[in-house]
């Protein structure tokens, strides 16, 4: 059965609306693409890595689901995207850019290489730049659409990632409050999404296996008690794409558990570990 059947014409969030997400063979994005699929929208996976995602198309059912190649940090990649959006579904209702890269992770700054942090800024941020111009070609025509970016935690605070990450995902956040402020006029809402860790092959570059990397995060939650997930972000996304979000833009929608208001250091409420 295709995912699509899944819901009930009555609960489906994103009945008739195309979808271009990029990252979408992958952890968040790739679950993104199969709960928006089951919600009605129709599916373009934009990726480098082929195989997973003709795989994720496959699962979601090849009526709805279209896979692309695509580089988000070449244009004329992101360019095609858009249009076989289009050519094939008619329009694009919501860009999500997702697609992102951690660089290798060396704390010090003078062991950073200008590649290694061009790279990461590349993909992170004119990936990103590039998706949200491509979007808004055919969005601000139409006078519709949302785009949503994923960034991070480390969008609002320092000393949880490298240098280069960082600041792409700080940027990430820039771009998308000053594009909400551009498009508003056009009803185009422009909105992103920081998840808190969670274990994605992204994550499991660092950390062994997805036990240690999900104990690793929650170790250091503030949200105790759950483990944050990829359908939570997909769950987020879905939220932000939908007409539940009609009057939301320029937002920066934290999945953190409450992670980066908690000024750990200075925790007053700990409690004795007997009550
Ligand atoms: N996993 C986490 O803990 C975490 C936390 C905060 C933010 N994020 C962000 O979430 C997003 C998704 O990452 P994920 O955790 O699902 O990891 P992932 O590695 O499972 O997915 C990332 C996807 O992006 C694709 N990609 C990489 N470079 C690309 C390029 N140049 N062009 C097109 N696609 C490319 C990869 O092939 C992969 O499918 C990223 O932007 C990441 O920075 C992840």
């Amino acid at each position: 059965m295709a995912a699509s059947s899944f819901l009930s014409a009555i609960t489906r969030r994103l009945e008739g609306k195309v979808a271009v997400i990029t990252g979408g063979a992958s952890g968040i994005g790739g679950c993104t693409a199969k709960l928006f699929a089951n919600h009605g929208a129709k599916v373009v996976i934009a990726d480098v890595q082929d195989e997973l995602g003709h795989s994720v198309r496959e699962d979601i059912g090849q009526s709805n689901c279209t896979y692309v190649h695509c580089d988000v940090s070449n244009e004329d990649h992101i360019r095609n995207v858009v249009d076989k959006a289009i050519d094939i579904y008619g329009k694009l209702d919501i860009m999500f850019n997702n697609a992102g890269i951690t660089g290798p992770h060396k704390p010090r700054i003078i062991d950073n290489e200008k590649a290694d942090f061009e790279r990461v800024l590349a993909i992170n941020v004119t990936g990103v730049f590039l998706g949200m111009k491509h979007a808004a070609r055919v969005m601000v025509p139409a006078k519709r659409g949302t785009i949503i970016s994923t960034t991070s935690i480390v969008s609002i605070i320092g000393g949880a990632a490298a240098h280069a990450y960082c600041c792409s995902k700080h940027a990430v956040l820039g771009l998308t409050r000053n594009l909400a402020v551009e498009l508003g006029q056009f009803g185009i809402r422009v909105n992103c999404v920081s998840p808190y860790g969670v274990s994605t092959p992204l994550a499991l570059e660092y950390v062994g296996n997805e036990d240690q990397v999900e104990m690793v995060f929650n170790t250091a939650a503030t949200l105790k008690g759950v483990t944050l997930k990829t359908e939570d972000l997909a769950n987020a996304a879905l939220f932000l794409a939908s007409d539940d979000a009609k009057y939301i833009s320029g937002h920066n929608l934290l999945v953190d558990g409450g992670f980066t208001v908690n000024n750990a250091a200075l925790n007053i409420f700990k409690y004795p570990q007997d009550s």
